[in-house]
């Protein structure tokens, strides 16, 4: 390790966010009754303008009204190119209640929009005697958010998620696709006269988490528009998953269990990460710091693999 440690995420679980549109009150009590570790209650994109303030009331009504349990509560506010942001912000800080945990800032470009809602919301929480500081979470979506995502990563103390947000970041990347997300037919390599895709959302990824795990945010994969492809679904989870995500967007509540399953480790994972641990152990005791497990190796660096899955584990409870 450096000598600059590497920051701990905030210890909750973000296995799967569940998204519905802020004009859609009818569902709020069903997204409050799923398994989503956490809610997002959005006024950007699958708000009409003509109905982004009633969209508002809704949310800053259902906030109060509704038993969310223990779901962490979040609202997607709209982007900072638009005329509505500021009245979200404004709006929910001043009549919500202390229930709002965070609100998601979409389309980030750069540290100094974080620095501006933080302002507002600084000034806010002051104004209003709010006890709670809210919490925010970000989407990189563009060719400026994933080439600026290290000073992203660092802009507030009260950053704790960042998320992929596949159709937004394609749109600005100029690349040749309208899926959300997964498997892209015109990726792909050619061995001898067979096809084999690639994954073009791997580079996005992957400088997402090495963000996060530099600032301490939680790297979370975005949507996966097709809610009819659970297979597709899960292939496009288990890579996040691999690549160090803690959890995945649901639009859909069928997609719920899908992401819940995948990020939560396997009794299998979790026991062989258990029997690391132990061989590490024993290694110790009689002075190496190297052994043999299942005729591989594992070293000191294993013990922080498997740490890493017992951690995972015993924060969801699955442990
Ligand atoms: N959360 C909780 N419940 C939901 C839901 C959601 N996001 N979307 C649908 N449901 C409910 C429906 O009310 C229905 O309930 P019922 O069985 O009690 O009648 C059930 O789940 C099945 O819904 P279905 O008919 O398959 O879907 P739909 O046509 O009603 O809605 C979408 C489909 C995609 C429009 C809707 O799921 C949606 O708005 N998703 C979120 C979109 C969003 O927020 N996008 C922004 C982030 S990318
Ligand atoms: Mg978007």
């Amino acid at each position: 390790m450096s000598f600059r440690l590497q920051p701990a995420p905030p210890a909750r679980p973000n296995r799967c966010q569940l998204f519905g549109p802020g004009s859609r009150p009818a569902i709020f009590e069903k997204m409050a009754a799923s398994a989503a570790d956490v809610i997002n209650l959005d006024l950007e994109d699958s708000v009409a303008p003509d109905d982004k303030a009633e969209a508002r009331q809704n949310i800053i009504q259902a906030i109060g009204d509704i038993d969310w349990n223990t779901k962490h509560l979040s609202v997607r506010i709209n982007a900072l190119d638009t005329p509505y942001w500021y009245q979200d912000v404004v709006g929910l800080l001043e009549n919500a209640s202390e229930r709002l945990d965070q609100i998601m800032i979409p389309k980030v470009g750069c540290a100094a929009d974080i620095y501006a809602v933080d302002a507002l919301v600084t000034a806010v929480e002051a104004a209003r005697g709010r006890s709670k500081p809210i919490a925010f979470e970000v989407i990189i979506e563009s060719a400026a958010g994933l080439s600026n995502v290290q000073e992203i990563a660092a802009a507030s103390p009260r950053l704790q998620a960042m998320s992929l947000g596949a159709a937004d970041f394609a749109a600005s990347m100029g690349m040749q696709t309208t899926g959300i997300g997964g498997t892209q037919e015109n990726y792909y390599m050619i061995h001898e006269g067979q096809k084999y895709w690639g994954d073009p959302w791997h580079w996005a990824q992957t400088a997402i988490v090495a963000a996060c795990r530099s600032h301490g945010v939680l790297p979370v994969d975005g949507p996966f528009g097709d809610f009819s492809d659970d297979e597709g679904f899960i292939a496009q989870a288990r890579r996040s998953a691999t690549l160090g995500m803690v959890g995945k967007w649901a639009i859909h509540p069928r997609q719920v269990a899908l992401a819940n399953e995948v990020f939560t480790p396997s009794a299998e994972q979790v026991a062989e990460a258990r029997e690391i641990l132990a061989a590490m152990e024993q290694a110790k005791k009689d002075g190496a710091g190297a052994t043999v497990y299942k005729g591989r190796l594992v070293d000191i660096a294993s013990i922080k693999q498997a740490e890493v899955i017992v951690k995972q584990a015993e924060l969801i409870g699955a442990g």
